[in-house]
């Protein structure tokens, strides 16, 4: 399969068409971005360790009957997903408070909650992706009700099979965002990536951040977090 032409660059991804109009092909960038785009900088190899552990952890939660775009893994870069109209909501699920949780509640990050918690943030850029509710999410006609019961129930199921998974590799899995997708039938796919750009990932033993927060709060070693977190997930290559 061949990348035809562009349909879309987004900050880490560039969207190709194939010669079928079912599928695209996704291909991560090195470039990173954090604060809606202000701050901009560039994790080498960061392209790779994204596509690779998304692709990974997709069909390990395929397996488990979590619905997700992934089609096949083309390259360390290029990986075909069905075409996809994405729902404009940003699904996060945090475990353990940090980033905006810390901030907006004014409690201290590390906090160990009882029990996750759900929220959605509208995507959209310009107005900097606010927190939104459900009711205003249907009022906006982001999503229907059955859509969000379904998104709901799927991210949750996601962090109890990540959780664990992680845990397995010495890594508490603080919060993370999702992104679904409808396919042309209207069914709900798990879609776009889970990687350190959209996962806290912090070690189990000494605490230390293995995600894009080295980026966003500049804590060095950004590379050597997102290598470190490869190894984790495949293994000593
Ligand atoms: P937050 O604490 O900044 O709201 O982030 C929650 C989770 O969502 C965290 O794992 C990072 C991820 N995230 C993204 O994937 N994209 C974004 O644009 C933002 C702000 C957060
Ligand atoms: N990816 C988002 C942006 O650029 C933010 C983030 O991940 O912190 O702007």
């Amino acid at each position: 399969m061949e990348k035809k032409h562009q349909l879309y660059e987004g900050k880490a991804k560039r969207v190709y068409e194939t010669e079928d109009p079912a599928l695209v092909i996704v291909s991560y960038k090195d470039d990173a971005t954090a604060f809606d785009g202000e701050k901009k900088g560039t994790i080498r190899g960061k392209g790779a360790v994204n596509n690779r552990m998304s692709n990974f952890l997709m069909q390990m939660l395929a397996e488990q009957g979590i619905a997700t775009h992934y089609v096949k893994e083309l390259s360390d870069r290029d990986t075909v997903v069905k075409k996809v109209d994405i729902v404009p909501l940003e699904v996060i699920v945090r475990n353990i408070s940090a980033g905006s949780f810390a901030r907006r509640y004014g409690v201290e990050e590390g906090i160990e909650f009882g029990q996750p918690t759900f929220e959605f943030s509208y995507k959209n850029d310009e107005l900097h992706d606010p927190l939104i509710n459900t009711s205003h999410a249907l009022a906006l006609g982001l999503a229907g009700e059955d859509e969000v019961r379904e998104i709901r129930e799927a991210a949750l199921k996601v962090n109890d099979i990540l959780r664990e998974f992680f845990a397995g590799c010495g890594v508490r899995l603080v919060d993370f965002k999702l992104e679904f997708g409808r396919l042309p039938d209207g069914s709900i796919v798990l879609a776009d990536e889970i990687s350190p750009d959209t996962c806290r990932f912090w070690d189990a033993a000494t605490g230390e951040k293995l995600d894009k927060d080295r980026f966003r709060r500049d804590l060095g070693d950004v590379e050597e977090a997102y290598q470190e977190m490869m190894r984790r997930v495949f293994g000593e290559e």
